[in-house]
């Protein structure tokens, strides 16, 4: 009896229920049962894949990867190099991704994927982390949307009326950046009260209610919506190509690799941004018409397509403006533009920030859409209240939890250090990354048998190589000071907590439930024999 209630076993049983897996026919028959609509093809995947990869990345942080002059330590125009060494990393959890999502094709994507292998407790750390990747990203891509818009709408200062051009700086900035808008400009002006400045970012704002409402209205609107923003950015960056080639001096791409080694690696890990979005394509598995056939296309497929584009833009980007030397600032911001400006290309330039608003549009529709998909999943599994699995009668959707998500964001917008969240959303990539690697591996031993209708070549050395490659990123990061490695494992603790309060409660109350019923279905047998 004294035994039973040992500190020894109540710990054994306590590890014993948090590592408790979710079996994966369990999560397919749940998938069954929850009704959302099976619309996506594989041309809607790989416009997906597209519209939630090509985004900031490719029209902004480009520019601080390239700058290998004096003071940065980017790659120069050894860039092209960087890029593919960041899409290698990526290919491989696209790899490990595509084997989870053709076998267990539910929404959720790595936090399903965790359930199945790790348990419960790595599963909703897991759930948790992506929501730094999908939740927070969507913040920090909605607030650079309305920079990219105020850059555009100045660009017509002489067309527009003054408030429109160049509105208040409180009116369409994070506070964090005002502030620093307001320690270099005298004129620029942020109210305060109680001593807290106020600022409401309200481009952002708008934009993320914008995609909010899209999603709720449905799944395959906003596909035809992604579409569309899909063309629209392509087309851009296929003008940048053709028309900046014939202002390539080749001259510029020597020296090749003005930092070395570690210029081209710390280029890698800054562009890893522009290929985040590939892996939101396998949490929306269940709207998928044929999940086994379609998503390795739609995910690898996305992959491969921006990283030809991304390589052809670093040729033109890196030939036209001298990157071995200091970069100006405008370069920093928006390369692609700023080059075609100094060619005198104005329209160019324009058409550009047209292209990259549409690029930023469609990458919110992707990350959101991606947030409340593994949030919808969690709430099937009680982390959080089953009050948002409630479809919407006519759409299908979860409204509820689509719009929950949404005026989180705003709140984000209007309080979050974008800098810091941008750094803590790659940290959740990298992070939900290994996990898949490492999942991939766990199931291969646990579950041979099952059918995989797409296999990992090469398994265990591409898992591995996976885990080697994101891990060393990750370190490479964490080894420089900065406020994300600090807050990162901070909100590893905020989710510890809320599980133990709420998710481990809840699902107890569940099992008991389950067990309850179990109990009175024998006795009822029991009775009427
Ligand atoms: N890859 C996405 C972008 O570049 C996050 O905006």
């Amino acid at each position: 009896m004294a035994e039973k209630y040992s500190r020894a076993t109540l710990t054994r049983n306590f590890l014993r229920t948090i590592t408790r897996i979710k079996n994966p026919d369990e999560m397919l028959a749940d998938a069954g049962d929850a009704g959302l609509d099976k619309t996506l093809g594989v041309w809607d995947l790989i416009i997906l894949g597209v519209g939630a990869i090509i985004g900031s990345g490719i029209f902004a942080v480009v520019g601080i990867a390239a700058a290998g002059g004096d003071s940065s330590l980017g790659a120069g125009p050894a860039l092209m190099i960087s890029m593919i060494i960041a899409a290698i990393a990526c290919i491989f959890s696209a790899l490990c991704y595509s084997e989870f999502a053709t076998m267990i094709p539910v929404a959720g994507g790595a936090y399903t994927y965790t359930f199945a292998t790790l348990g419960e407790f790595a599963a909703w750390m897991v759930g948790w982390v992506l929501m730094l990747e999908y939740a927070i990203g969507f913040i920090a891509v909605a607030c650079a949307w309305s920079n990219h818009l105020m850059q555009f709408l100045n660009g017509f200062e002489k067309f527009l009326p003054s408030w429109l051009a160049n509105p208040p700086v409180w009116l369409v900035n994070d506070p964090f950046s005002a502030s620093r808008l307001v320690a270099v400009d005298p004129d620029a002006y942020v109210p305060y009260i109680f001593g807290v400045p106020i600022c409401i970012n309200l481009p952002a704002i708008l934009i993320v209610l914008l995609i909010t409402a899209i999603l709720v209205k449905g799944t395959r609107d906003s596909a035809k919506m992604a579409g569309i923003m899909v063309f629209v950015k392509l087309a851009v960056i296929a003008l940048f190509v053709i028309a900046g080639a014939f202002y390539v001096k080749p001259e510029n791409w020597t020296p090749f690799a003005p930092n070395g080694i570690e210029g081209i690696f710390a280029g890698a890990f800054l562009i890893f941004f522009a290929y985040i979005g590939f892996d939101a394509l396998a949490t929306a598995a269940e709207e998928c018409k044929n999940p086994q056939k379609d998503l390795p296309v739609g995910i690898i497929g996305s992959l491969l397509v921006t990283t030809v584009v991304y390589v052809l833009v670093a040729l033109v980007l890196t030939g036209m403006q001298d990157t071995a030397a200091p970069v100006p600032a405008a370069f920093l911001k928006a390369p692609m533009a700023y080059c075609m400006m100094i060619a005198n290309q104005n329209w160019a330039a324009g058409l550009i920030s047209i292209g990259s608003l549409a690029g930023l549009t469609s990458v919110l529709l992707v990350l959101e859409l991606a947030a409340t998909r593994i949030l919808y999943a969690m709430s099937r599994d009680h982390f959080i209240s089953k009050r948002f699995q409630k479809l919407h009668p006519k759409y299908k959707t979860p409204a509820l939890l689509t719009w929950t998500v949404g005026l989180l964001a705003v709140i984000g917008i209007l309080t979050l250090n974008l800098d810091v969240a941008a750094e803590l959303c790659n940290y959740g990539t990298f992070t939900s990354f290994i996990i898949v690697c490492v999942a991939v591996l766990i199931l291969r031993k646990t579950d041979p048998e099952r059918p995989r209708p797409f296999k990992v070549p090469f398994s265990p050395v591409v898992p591995v190589l996976g885990i080697i490659t994101c891990g060393c990123l990750m370190v490479y990061k964490s080894l420089q000071p900065s406020g994300s490695a600090l807050l990162f494992p901070v909100w590893l603790g905020i989710g510890a907590i809320i599980y133990l309060l709420y998710g481990f409660v809840k699902n107890r109350l569940h099992e008991n439930k389950i067990h309850n019923e179990k109990v009175h279905f024998k006795s009822k047998d029991y009775l009427n024999k």
